[in-house]
């Protein structure tokens, strides 16, 4: 079994096991009826969460393969192959747009204005983020284990949180690829209501959550 597969499985079982402490799902609003998963891997959360048969649900990734393992896992879910940066959909086509974990690898202030302008007026939207603490370990596990690439790699990031702490900006990982990833912090609330989101709420007690509404 590929590494990406194993991957994905596992998180499919962490998704399906209520107890598992890193399992954090959002609460599907009860009067949702279109939904769309940023980022959804092989579509897990999705899966896991079980919408009723009558709510049109969406995953969005940039990952063919874990795509395709997830339209092998379920019918349920519509997978579509697309980037944060552009979302292939037209404006206020969905009620409720959650995301975890993927945030952090695309360029926010783009992606915060895609999700806004999908969501219907009054739509949710739900965010799992990476706080500092994730990628400062990253960085100093990189540095202990003498990994050169991955350091460098970690301090881009890092670099990257802190500047769009202060300033609402991020820079493009400049080895190409036309990657992104950053770490943030409450100073996202901000950003959030000046992309047009309002009830903006931070909860960082165990995972960085945000939850908000279109304005
Ligand atoms: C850490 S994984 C999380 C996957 C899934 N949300 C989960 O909870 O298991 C991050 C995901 O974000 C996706 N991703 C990264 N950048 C993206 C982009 N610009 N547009 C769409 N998906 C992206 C990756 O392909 C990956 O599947």
């Amino acid at each position: 079994m590929s590494d990406a597969r194993a991957y994905h499985e596992a998180e499919l079982a962490i998704a399906r096991s209520p107890n598992d402490p890193r399992r954090m799902l959002p609460p599907l609003p009860a009067d949702a009826k279109r939904i769309l998963d940023l980022g959804c891997g092989a579509g897990q959360s999705l899966i896991a969460l079980g919408p009723p048969p009558n709510v049109f649900s969406v995953g969005i990734d940039l990952d063919r393969d874990g795509l395709a393992l997830g339209a092998t896992w379920t019918s349920d879910v519509r997978f579509v192959c697309g980037s944060g940066d552009s979302l292939p959909f037209a404006d206020k086509s969905f009620d409720f747009v959650f995301s975890r974990v993927a945030l952090p690898y695309m360029h926010l202030p783009t992606a915060l204005g895609e999700i806004h302008r999908v969501l219907a007026p009054n739509g949710r939207v739900w965010l799992l983020l990476h706080g500092p603490r994730i990628v400062f370990s990253q960085l100093a596990a990189a540095l202990r284990a003498g990994h050169a690439r991955s350091a460098i790699f970690q301090s881009y990031a890092a670099l990257n949180g802190v500047l769009y702490h202060f300033t609402g900006r991020l820079l493009r990982w400049p080895a190409g690829g036309g990657r992104y990833e950053s770490f943030q912090t409450r100073r996202v609330i901000p950003r959030l209501r000046q992309a047009g989101f309002a009830d903006v709420q931070v909860d960082t007690a165990h995972h960085f959550v945000v939850r908000a509404r279109k304005a």
